[in-house]
């Protein structure tokens, strides 16, 4: 959701707010703005991508070396200069900057308007700058005392940073259920939704906790209080962020570079974990809590969107190779449910950001029913991360992209992986069946790269062939129905084309009936198991003119025969199979989006990190 970022130091605000600004876009993308105090406080907003406020700031002033960014991903009132933050108070004293929803805001806007408030925007925001100022002039408090006070009558989720220009030399942060990371450089710190802003200034970190208030001063000073007042002591963590990571690099866009970054990011995910020669396989999260994980009557996992697809494939691996009953869950669907749960349970959720309200809401109910809690995240120190009992990291780097590539194939490498173990320690896989998943485990990023390789062209003719569908269906069996989900997603998401993905025998049961000429189906049919089925699937599509593109291994001659366009993907051990068959997937939307014009890597309406429910 919005994208957040401060500065206090002695350098010039204006150009670590825009570049932060810039980093965070994908976090939200319709409206930005900044406020910097210098003796003053100005602030300018406007409608539109940051480089929409770049220009509008062009001619403005824009001096003073504290000041606060926002980028927009709107949920109370439309994307427009005065819904823009940064929010000012009806004094004119404060300037607040928000991420999430004050669910209250009704409630608390009309109280205000009583006392005599006017507020000129329609954002729930703007409600929380009058609160503040409300508080702080009738008791004549300090901000962070305002502030404080403010948001324990708050209901709802916040990240927030404020600058009164009556003492100006401090910022005070706060969050709840939103994230909010402090940056500690030499006689300056930071603010931001994310360290992408501050990496390149510092890597030196506090992740703020759920209602926890942040002041940072000038003069050096860091000081975290809890919402009750209770002084707390800050964990600083480093973080280990490459600059380069972040840039676009000689790709076009971040969605391009991250699908390509695949063959080094999946052997991130496996360094020190996987060693074929050596027949060994350590998950250090799982060793960390093995006798639950080995004795669980039942894996849940929850998570959304992408996430969710990888998860289905977690229930594939993990019954197939270690015996262990799986549920799939979308968190939100979870959280609300009252769920049967107890300490026999584990709880995996996967989340890229490890920020997602729903993933989180779901751990936390889940936690508080005794199951152990095990998160696959990407981000470092995300909420997701911190809330768990264990859990691993997929190191596939910065995801800028907000459709999700190499976070996928990260997340179903790790399942992979804890699969793979889980089998054999639990003596569900023999030893020479798990000594050849590993010798292919460790095969895949070079198979990645050699698909990368070879399909590009083919993929671009294709993507040319059937850009201008109203409609498309992807069709899979087995390791291949979450790959036809996935597929699915990632065209609506970037080319705005409908599609939907389903297991391959199901099509018979209804979507049969939208198949015509006019009707791209994209079949995933490396499958080893149930070949045959796939190729009679395909020949369904064909017998009512459907346009099948399909997935297909390496030399197969007989699907050729009959799709109108096959694409080669290197052949492996069918668990394995999803880690290779996304990938022409993920280029098709891609070449398909950029043909039709789309912003690939900020689609409409979407947000990388979905940090409201
Ligand atoms: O950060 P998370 O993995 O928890 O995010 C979950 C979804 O919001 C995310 O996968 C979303 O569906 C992507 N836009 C998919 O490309």
């Amino acid at each position: 959701m919005c994208g957040i970022v401060g500065y206090i130091g002695n350098k010039q605000a204006y150009p670590i707010l825009i570049n932060g600004l810039k980093r965070l876009e994908y976090r939200g993308y319709d409206s930005a703005g900044i406020a910097i105090f210098n003796g003053d406080l100005n602030v300018y907003k406007k409608q539109g991508k940051v480089q929409e406020l770049v220009n509008f700031t062009k001619s403005k002033n824009t001096q003073g070396t504290i000041g606060i960014g926002h980028t927009r991903w709107a949920t109370h009132g439309e994307p427009n200069d005065t819904n823009a933050h940064p929010h000012v108070s009806g004094n004119g004293r404060l300037t607040l900057i928000h991420n999430g929803i004050i669910e209250n805001y009704a409630l608390l806007k009309e109280a205000l308007k009583k006392e005599g408030h006017t507020f000129q925007s329609e954002t729930d925001t703007e409600v929380l700058v009058h609160l503040i100022e409300e508080l702080q002039t009738r008791e004549n408090l300090k901000i962070e005392e305002a502030v404080r006070v403010a948001l324990s009558k708050v209901i709802g989720a916040y990240a927030i940073v404020v600058i009164d220009r009556e003492d100006p030399d401090k910022l005070v942060a706060a969050r709840k259920a939103s994230p909010l990371v402090v940056g500690i450089g030499e006689d300056e710190f930071f603010v931001a939704s994310d360290p992408t802003p501050i990496a390149e200034f510092t890597q030196k970190v506090v992740f703020l906790n759920d209602e926890e208030i942040a002041v940072v001063t000038r003069d050096g000073d860091l000081q975290i209080k809890s919402i009750e007042n209770e002084i707390q002591n800050p964990f600083i963590q480093e973080l280990d962020i490459k600059i380069e990571e972040m840039e676009k690099g000689d790709f076009e866009h971040y969605m391009l570079k991250e699908i390509y970054e695949q063959p080094k990011t999946v052997a991130d995910c496996m360094r020190g974990r996987v060693n074929a020669a050596e027949g060994w396989i350590k998950v250090g999260g799982v060793d960390t809590c093995k006798d639950r994980i080995f004795n669980a009557n039942r894996f849940i996992i929850a998570a959304c969107g992408t996430s969710w697809h990888a998860g289905l494939i977690g229930e594939y691996l993990f019954e197939e190779l270690a015996r262990i009953p799986v549920e799939v869950e979308y968190a939100s669907e979870l959280r609300y449910r009252n769920p049967i749960i107890n300490e026999k349970d584990v709880v995996i959720a996967l989340s890229q950001s490890g920020e997602t309200a729903d993933t989180l809401a779901a751990l936390e109910m889940a936690k508080s029913k005794g199951a152990l809690c095990y998160g696959i995240v990407n981000n470092v120190g995300s909420s997701i991360a911190r809330l768990t009992h264990a859990g691993s990291y997929i190191h596939a780097g910065p995801e800028i992209g907000v459709a999700s590539t190499k976070a996928f194939t990260g997340q179903v490498t790790l399942l992979s992986m804890m699969a793979i173990h889980l089998g054999y320690e639990r003596g569900t896989i023999p030893r020479s069946y798990y000594l050849q998943l590993l010798e292919e485990l460790e095969n895949i990023p070079n198979k990645i790269d050699r698909l990368l390789k070879n399909a590009q062209k083919q993929i671009e003719f294709i993507a040319g062939e059937i850009k201008d569908a109203p409609n498309a269906l992807y069709l899979g069996r087995g390791y291949n129905f979450p790959i036809a989900l996935e597929g699915a997603l990632k065209l609506k998401e970037i080319s705005y084309i409908h599609a939907e993905g389903y297991p391959a025998a199901e099509m018979k049961h209804g979507p049969i009936a939208l198949i015509d000429e006019n009707m791209p189906v994209i079949v995933i049919a490396t499958n080893k198991s149930a070949y045959e089925k796939i190729v009679s699937n395909i020949q369904e599509v064909k017998a009512r003119k459907g346009k099948v593109i399909a997935i297909v291994k390496e030399g197969d001659s007989i699907i050729r025969e009959i799709a109108d366009y096959t694409i080669e993907i290197p052949d492996t051990d069918e668990p394995l199979t999803p880690l290779l068959s996304v990938i022409p997937l993920q280029l098709l939307s891609y070449h398909i989006a950029l043909m039709r014009g789309c912003n690939v890597d900020q689609p409409r309406n979407l947000a990388k990190s979905v940090t409201v429910e």
